[in-house]
């Protein structure tokens, strides 16, 4: 079933001029970007964002991350598109990830982990929504 989910390359991986690869392995899965877009986050749109992990003793130090430097958001549209990018991605721990992933590649540790994808289609739904109008997509 084709479906969509969001996917952010987070400023580690940006800093790391890991762009065109990680694009580049959306692709080759069969994830097609249907909206793409670069972006210095404020500290009220990452908080919004992660609003899920408010309670958890990550939050704050994730949300600093998050605004050291640009990002890249994009949708990816294809078959599974949610579960596909979570194995593509790997392990939340690039520790922890299979050779071969996102994060084994281009992770540091368990917050500087390169990428974040939807984990639902409930998440997805909110989390595309979050950055892009409906009429943005192209797919
Ligand atoms: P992401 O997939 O974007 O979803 C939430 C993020 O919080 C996660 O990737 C990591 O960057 C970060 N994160 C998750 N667990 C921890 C943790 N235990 N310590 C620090 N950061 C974490």
């Amino acid at each position: 079933m084709s479906e969509r989910t969001l996917a952010i390359i987070k400023p580690d991986a940006v800093k790391k001029q890991a762009i065109g690869d990680i694009i580049a392995r959306y692709e080759k899965a069969g994830l097609k970007p249907v909206a793409l877009r670069m972006m210095q986050f404020s500290k009220s749109t990452a908080q919004g964002f992660y609003a899920v992990h408010k309670a958890r003793p990550f939050f704050d130090s994730l949300c600093t991350f998050m605004v050291s430097g640009p990002v890249v958001v994009l949708v990816l549209q294809g078959d599974n598109a949610i579960k596909k990018n979570r194995e593509l991605m790997g392990a939340t721990d690039p520790a922890k990830a299979e050779p071969g992933t996102i994060r084994k590649a281009h992770g540091t540790n368990i917050e500087f982990n390169a990428v974040h994808g939807s984990d639902s289609p409930e998440t997805a739904k909110f989390e595309i929504a979050y950055f892009f109008p409906e009429m943005d997509l192209v797919g």
